[in-house]
């Protein structure tokens, strides 16, 4: 794979999505560019409430319809928000898996899970004759004990755990071009929360598919993606390969945030969790959203807006402190 030659399958430009009414609007995200490269795998970090489920379902054009969108967003190479919804719908079925917190992607009540799984197998064009086979190897994969039985249940008839495992095999399965994972292990035990990230990463080796995984668990992120985007109240605050960002984060929130996840320290499990509230998205004021809880806020942090700066390659942070955090 050739970084370089790799045509982005995503990109994402001056993106926001506003919720509430238009003279007290939410802006729950703000001026976000990205772009995903085929084959790279990105976790999405940042407490609850920064945009994270906002940001996923607004770039493969799955968010309420209640939401407000500005900017552009391009999936492969075609503007999505300038598309007809029935064919956004046909790369929704095709080219994009998710798994979202939202229930859009809920099993349908009245269709059989073996029903549902062959069905995301066709659209993905997998040959008729293949179908009913890889339905059960999908299942399998997800440590569905006794597929061929499960195939012919009902989404009432297995529990929560079971049916998000479903909901992970049928999004794994086949070739999507994009995967979009939003807190997709959280319900689940942590043997199983294992063996379902390394199924994120063989569906990228196999299919060279890009995988986006929201998740408030860092270790996950650092264990498993190339990429980090850490949220702070509707934007990326920093941005950069994962290797980077963990060794030395730069942005004052993403290192108050690394610092607050649990970790062993000789005998004792250390955590220090951060200071102050998140912010309302309806009353930020003209600077830094992070400052009222920053250890290096200086008086400009609060009167202009942060500027983004490029760090490194593929690595910048939005603040406005000399090369981020001396
Ligand atoms: N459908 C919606 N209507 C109104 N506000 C929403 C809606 N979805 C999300 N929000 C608001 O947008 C902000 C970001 O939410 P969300 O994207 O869910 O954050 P995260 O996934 O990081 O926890 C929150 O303030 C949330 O209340
Ligand atoms: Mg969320």
């Amino acid at each position: 794979m050739n970084p370089i030659v790799e045509v982005p399958i995503v990109e994402v430009q001056d993106f926001g999505v506003a919720f509430g009414l238009k003279d007290r609007p939410l802006h729950a995200v703000r001026g976000v560019n990205l772009t995903v490269r085929p084959g790279e795998i990105i976790g999405i970090a940042g407490e609850s409430g920064s945009g994270k489920s906002t940001l996923c379902t607004g770039l493969i054009r799955a968010l309420a319809p209640t939401a407000r969108v500005s900017g552009r967003v391009c999936f492969d190479g075609r503007s999505l928000y300038d598309l007809p919804m029935r064919e956004v719908a046909a790369m929704h079925g095709r080219d994009i898996a998710m798994v979202l917190q939202n229930p859009m992607t809920s099993l349908d009540p009245l269709f059989t899970i073996g029903n549902q799984v062959r069905e995301v197998l066709k659209r993905r064009g997998v040959p008729g004759a293949q179908v009913r086979e890889q339905a059960i190897a999908a299942l399998k994969r997800v440590h569905i004990t006794a597929p061929e039985m499960r195939v012919g249940q009902f989404p009432h008839q297995l529990s929560g755990g079971m049916r998000q495992r479903v909901l992970i095999a049928m999004a794994t399965s086949a070739s999507p071009r994009l995967l979009v994972a939003d807190e997709p292990t959280s319900a689940l035990d942590a043997t199983i929360q294992d063996e379902i990230l390394l199924l994120f990463r063989e569906l990228r080796d196999r299919t060279n598919a890009a995988v986006l995984i929201v998740t408030h668990e860092l270790e996950v992120i650092r264990r498993v993606c190339d990429r980090v985007l850490v949220m702070y109240a509707g934007r990326i605050v920093e941005q950069g390969p994962v290797s980077t960002v963990f060794a030395a984060p730069q942005h004052p929130y993403t290192r108050a945030l690394l610092a607050s996840t649990p970790r062993i320290e000789g005998t004792e499990v250390v955590l220090t969790p951060i200071p102050g509230q998140v912010p309302d998205l309806r009353t930020l004021g003209p600077g830094c959203a992070f400052a009222d809880r920053c250890p290096h806020v200086v008086d400009p942090c609060r009167q202009f807006k942060p500027e983004f700066r490029d760090l490194g390659p593929d690595h910048r942070i939005l603040c406005r402190l000399e090369g981020g955090v001396q």
